[in-house]
């Protein structure tokens, strides 16, 4: 009977998928993340024909080393994959999937979640009543910004950079301008979009910013001391992609000196540690990498996840094999 490892408790959907194959699951007992040497002795001892990982496990050669020649497999539950080495694990002859397309609504709801709580100063606003602040209706009162009617500028037009531009354009009548390294001429026309050719031209020219970029050696730091000083004083900045993507500290001396108006992130550069000064700023809203995390796309992400096992271990291409 083929043996899965699954590194941390997930939520069961995926779990009953594997069992329900005819495979044996065995699931990491402590609830916390593995350091690489308990991954690796997890993987030696249990001699695995695959694992599901997260995006918490950081994949370099030595893990899959460890895990040995019968494993086919690391099904990440997650749409990134930037913490496994692609490389390493082709040289292993260990495929990779992600989880692609069961997330989306939810993230890109997210990331209005976020927009829109930075944009109309709700997390500062929940903070100011409980503290008793709140002595009645006032005219100038924590007054935010409206996203009706504004430029959304979208960094990465993946499938949730493009459903938030979706929502934007539909739901706020916003004006949709972006940049990838390839252009979308569909998505342009369908939704009055325009492409800009570079990051700063979006940087420069929108409202709200909102990355969904991977991670990649090209895009860490994307958004710097330097872009973020393109930005308008009035902008908002949203990340719900990786935090590497933004320089941390920058971002907080940004929003001290009042060089943008806002940012909210869902994700850090160092997860789980967070920029100190961060944490003192009234002008950012921070969530803990929960983009993903509604009942109904966690299950849907594990499920997805255990179909990529299922199809590598029947000796078919996992529907999501990362190349
Ligand atoms: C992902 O899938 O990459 C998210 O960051 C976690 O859901």
């Amino acid at each position: 009977m083929p043996k899965i490892f699954v590194t941390r408790k997930i939520p069961e959907a995926g779990i009953s998928k594997l069992k329900s194959a005819g495979y044996e699951v065995e699931i990491n007992p402590a609830d916390k993340v593995l350091s690489k040497d308990e991954l690796i002795s997890y993987l030696k001892k249990g001699k695995y024909d695959a694992a599901l990982v997260l995006l918490t496990d950081k994949l370099d050669a030595d893990v899959f080393q460890a895990a040995g020649p019968q494993c086919k497999i690391f099904a990440n539950m997650a749409v990134g994959f930037d913490n496994a080495d692609i490389e390493a694990a082709k040289k292993a002859g260990i495929m990779v999937s992600n989880t692609p397309g069961v997330l989306t609504n939810t993230v890109a709801e997210h990331t209005f979640a976020l927009m829109l709580a930075i944009a109309h100063r709700v997390a500062e606003a929940d903070r100011f009543t409980r503290a008793g602040k709140y002595h009645g209706w006032e005219p100038m009162m924590l007054l935010g910004t409206d996203l009706s009617c504004k430029t959304i500028g979208i960094l990465g037009l993946g499938k949730i950079g493009s459903r938030v531009a979706y929502h934007a354009v539909k739901g706020f009548n916003a004006k949709a301008i972006y940049y990838d390294v390839k252009r979308d001429e569909n998505f342009e026309r369908e939704l009055r979009a325009t492409f800009r050719a570079t990051p700063e031209e979006v940087l420069r020219e929108a409202d709200f910013v909102s990355i969904h970029v991977p991670l990649l050696p090209a895009t860490h730091h994307l958004i710097n001391a330097e872009r973020l000083r393109m930005m308008k004083p009035t902008a908002y900045l949203i990340n719900t992609s990786r935090g590497p993507v933004i320089d941390e500290k920058a971002l907080a001396e940004a929003l001290q000196n009042k060089i943008i108006k806002g940012a909210a992130i869902d994700v850090f550069e160092n997860e789980p540690a967070i920029e100190p000064a961060l944490l003192k700023l009234e002008n950012i809203i921070l969530t803990p990498h929960i983009a993903s995390a509604t009942e109904a796309t966690r299950d849907k992400m594990t499920e997805l996840a255990a179909e990529n096992i299922i199809a590598a271990l029947s000796g078919q291409t996992p529907p999501n094999l990362v190349r």
